[in-house]
């Protein structure tokens, strides 16, 4: 089955909108610290675009926990593979993810974050695509919502490919 990217949102808009996220999360958390959560690998290549952006001081941590194999349908299995360095005890924490989806891994997610004593928990993504919502999540920084339409580049992969793309693209098959 032959596969191409149609682009769906440039590079220029998704820097201008992470951006904006950037100094809207400086202007939210005036005088404070933020703790990143990046979720890996998905969420690698916005994280880094956008604590480029964040003007208050930034630490950063990365997890990743499995819910995609080479399939495009969450599989509702979640496990950590790799935790936090360190302790998020008494910080702010954003937790940086790529898209969310059904809900699933996040809401599984911030459950376990909020176990272990955050001063404030919050969420950033850089996709959302509501209408696929199974588990409701409570986002606080959304890039852009998006059509039920599996999207790949600025970290998201399709089997593992295209996550190098500088753009938004919908993969696809003819
Ligand atoms: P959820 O648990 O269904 O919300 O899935 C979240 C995870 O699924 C994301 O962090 C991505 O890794 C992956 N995912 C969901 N939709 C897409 C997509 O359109 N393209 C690439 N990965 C996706
Ligand atoms: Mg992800």
């Amino acid at each position: 089955m032959a596969e191409r990217v149609e682009v769906l949102l440039t590079e220029k808009e998704v820097n201008d909108r992470i951006r904006a996220i950037g100094e809207q999360i400086s202007r939210d958390y005036a005088d404070r610290n933020v703790h990143l959560i990046c979720v890996l690998k998905g969420g690698s290549f916005f994280m880094c675009e956008l604590a480029k952006r964040i003007t208050v001081p930034v630490s950063l941590d990365f997890m990743s926990v499995s819910s995609y194999g080479a399939d495009t349908k969450s599989s509702g299995v979640i496990r950590i593979v790799k935790d936090l360095d360190e302790s998020i005890k008494e910080k702010d924490v954003i937790v940086v993810e790529d898209i969310v989806d059904s809900g699933r891994t996040l809401s599984y997610l911030l459950n376990m974050l909020k176990e272990r004593g955050p001063k404030s928990l919050a969420l950033c993504t850089l996709l959302d695509k509501p209408e696929r919502r199974v588990v409701d999540v409570d986002v606080n920084y959304t890039g852009f919502q998006i059509p039920d339409e599996f999207v790949v580049g600025y970290g998201l992969d399709y089997a593992q490919k295209y996550r190098n793309l500088p753009y938004i693209g919908v993969v696809k098959f003819d």
